[in-house]
């Protein structure tokens, strides 16, 4: 049975928007392992667009469950990844213009640059997971790069439909099966919602899901009814409090 790692990389643009204190990611990191999630996911941008650094360091200090750090393989974050020592990191590429992570790594272009810096972060006893397009040829790349996990990016699985997204599923499916035969961890994440989670959940094998958007996004449809009635009810009380 896959393993559901939350990402609240959304909870902090809410915060960012205001350059506030509210919401804090941290604080939202204790109620998603209330609700059952088994890792906290966040992404340190270089940007700094939404995770702060001071959220990474507090979340590792405080989260009980897992904290996977994704990041861009940039000396700068590497330093920062040995210093908080999360549970695992999650390199992926990073482009400044971008909403959100786009495409999977390019293993075979980087090949000798992030064989230094898997082992440089496995030194400090940090498990290191690829972000990668579900294609065989990245999956043996991860391999002779020294990776102990591997994250198939479900973005094209969640955009399409009806029978093309049939075709991205069972070439979601054959990777999982190459990357286990290999010995890595199969991980998935991007674009996963209330929808379309089931049919990556079911693959044998598959370790764990990480999402973000639509669970942040779900979180406001139940939560709002019951936020506006407080404040409604703040007003509306002829109760002054002292
Ligand atoms: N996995 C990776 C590597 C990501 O970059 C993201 C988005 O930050 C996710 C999973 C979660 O994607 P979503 O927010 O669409 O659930």
């Amino acid at each position: 049975m896959a393993t559901l790692g939350v990402n609240i990389d959304h909870i902090a643009n809410v915060r960012q928007a205001r350059k506030t204190v509210e919401p804090d990611p941290v604080q939202f990191a204790f109620l998603a392992e209330l609700g059952g999630a088994d890792s906290i996911t966040v992404h340190l941008r270089e940007d700094r667009r939404h995770i702060q650094d001071r959220d990474v360091f507090l979340l590792k200090k405080t989260i009980k469950t897992k904290l996977n750090l994704e990041m861009a393989a940039t000396e700068e974050m590497l330093e920062i990844a040995k210093e908080i020592l999360p549970d695992y990191v999650t390199l992926v590429p990073e482009k400044r213009e971008e909403v959100t992570t786009e495409g999977g790594l390019d293993l075979k272009s980087n090949v000798q640059f992030l064989k230094k810096a898997v082992r440089n972060l496995k030194d400090s006893n940090i498990e290191v997971s690829a972000f990668i397009d579900p294609f065989g040829e990245q999956i043996n790349y991860s391999k002779e790069i020294g990776f102990d996990f591997i994250e198939l990016h479900t973005g094209k699985y969640a955009e399409l439909s009806g029978s093309e997204q049939f075709i991205e599923l069972q070439r979601i499916i054959e990777s999982t099966h190459l990357a286990n035969d290999l010995g890595l961890v199969v991980n998935a994440g991007h674009g996963l919602n209330y929808n379309n989670v089931k049919k990556i959940a079911s693959i044998n094998n598959m370790n764990e899901l990480n999402i973000g958007h639509s669970i942040v996004a779900r979180a406001l449809a139940i939560g709002l009814e019951k936020s506006v009635r407080e404040m409604k009810s703040l007003i509306t009380s002829n109760k002054i409090s002292k």
